[in-house]
């Protein structure tokens, strides 16, 4: 993505602050994995969407003041440091990063504090995302401090402070075209990774093998990271929902569930196909997939611009409820179950969420109380599920079977666009791909 993108972003941020206010937004930093080796550095989203400036213990300032017609927006970050560039690696420094970059002016971290004191002062009101990295509360807190105890009170704090996320979590879920497009990206790339492990799976293997095929796809594609922990549960472990251990040995007679999707230039995919490890679905495999499937599909049909997220979901609570009367797993009317959501014990968490740059990605999904009407630009995942605990009170046949498709979904004009849907998920084509390995 080239710079006009994120300077219209900042410009739709300005006019949206009021007037004569400040924004200040920190990078991430380092997080700690074991005494001196620290997690891979994933840079902080909000950071992210208004500058793509990629190094840690940096801070963004835009100021929409009087005194600058066009708006400000100004980077701290680290400076060029030869010795430690040896040994961590390469530094943009301020210099560089005012060409490269989208901002007026960049400055070392080293003048944080006092540039930012001078910076601040004078501003009505100050845009923040307090709560949201506690050592930039503390720095904001401490700046507002020592502007309130100037001497003789010769500077001016900004006498309110204002949850910028307000502004930022709007723009942010509805996509741009250049956003669609990495999102396409992100999309495609977890597709493969499907598809590859559908491929490799056999009896004998173990969770971490798959895990391993997949994440072996996001890189040979140039997607680094996950967009979240990759799950890989094989038989009963596809009913823990956050399973991650992906350490057991897959059985044929077993489904495997995987919940996996990559991060494309940070912006995520979501995707779960759940497949038998032999290649065939047993009968009650079958039946209670194609409820799962029946479930989605029902509630594509209501994805599409005006409606909303409880719409799609309702439907498929009622395609789930009225599919688990049927096969005697829920008994009495489908009113008084869906009344009484009998259905939680097996389909317990929720169809959809937001998805960008956080795989569940900002955006409020009411307004004013009432649920939000989908509009053009929003991507969304949906993704019901079935989990028949090993212990349910149900007939055994059942239990230990954990389901779950997950796709995900633009809204456009006029409907919505499945971005995954080459991943394969109808009970035929995923037995004709594994009967045919090579694809
Ligand atoms: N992978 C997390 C989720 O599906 O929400
Ligand atoms: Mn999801
Ligand atoms: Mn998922």
């Amino acid at each position: 993505m080239d710079n006009t993108e994120f300077l219209t972003r900042q410009k739709c941020l300005l006019e949206q602050m009021q007037p004569n206010s400040i924004c200040l937004v920190p990078a991430s930093n380092l997080v700690t994995r074991s005494r001196d080796t620290e997690y891979p550095f994933r840079q902080d989203s909000y950071f992210q969407y208004l500058c793509a400036f990629p190094e840690p213990e940096a801070w963004l300032v835009l100021s929409n003041h009087q005194k600058y017609s066009q708006g400000l927006c100004v980077l701290f970050c680290l400076d060029k440091d030869p010795s430690m560039e040896i040994w961590h690696g390469r530094r943009v420094g301020p210099k560089h990063a005012k060409q490269q970059y989208p901002v007026n002016m960049a400055f070392a971290l080293d003048d944080l504090d006092e540039q930012l004191l001078d910076l601040i002062d004078g501003h009505q009101n100050i845009y923040f995302a307090q709560g949201h990295n506690h050592d930039a509360d503390d720095l904001v807190f401490s700046l507002l401090q020592a502007l309130r105890d100037a001497p003789k009170q010769s500077k001016q704090a900004p006498s309110s402070l204002i949850d910028v996320r307000i502004i930022l979590d709007e723009m942010r879920l509805i996509k741009s075209t250049n956003e669609i497009n990495m999102m396409r990206q992100a999309a495609a790339v977890a597709t493969q990774a499907h598809i590859r492990a559908m491929q490799f799976v056999e009896s004998g293997k173990n969770e971490y093998h798959l895990e391993a095929e997949i994440h072996h796809e996001f890189a040979m594609q140039g997607a680094k990271y996950p967009a979240y922990g990759t799950i890989v549960g094989a038989g009963d472990n596809a009913c823990i929902l956050h399973y991650t251990e992906n350490n057991q040995a897959l059985k044929a007679g077993d489904l495997v569930l995987i919940d996996a999707g990559c991060e494309w230039q940070g912006y995520a995919s979501d995707i779960t196909r759940t497949f038998p490890v032999s290649g065939t679905f047993s009968t009650e495999q079958k039946q209670l997939y194609q409820l799962v499937l029946n479930a989605q599909l029902a509630a594509f049909d209501m994805i599409k611009p005006n409606n909303t997220i409880k719409q799609a979901s309702d439907v498929a609570i009622a395609v789930i409820t009225q599919g688990l009367i049927d096969l005697h797993i829920l008994k009495g009317e489908l009113a008084d179950n869906i009344e009484q959501q009998t259905y939680r014990k097996f389909y317990m968490h929720g169809l959809s969420h937001w998805l960008g740059l956080d795989v569940h990605d900002v955006g409020h999904y009411k307004i004013d109380g009432q649920d939000r009407p989908l509009k053009p630009g929003m991507v969304l995942t949906i993704e019901p599920g079935l989990y028949i605990a090993p212990d349910a009170d149900v007939a055994s046949k059942w239990c230990g079977i954990g389901i779950r498709i997950e796709d995900n979904l633009l809204i456009t004009q006029t409907g919505h666009e499945n971005l995954t849907i080459a991943a394969p998920k109808t009970i035929s084509d995923i037995e004709a791909l594994m009967l045919n390995k090579s694809g």
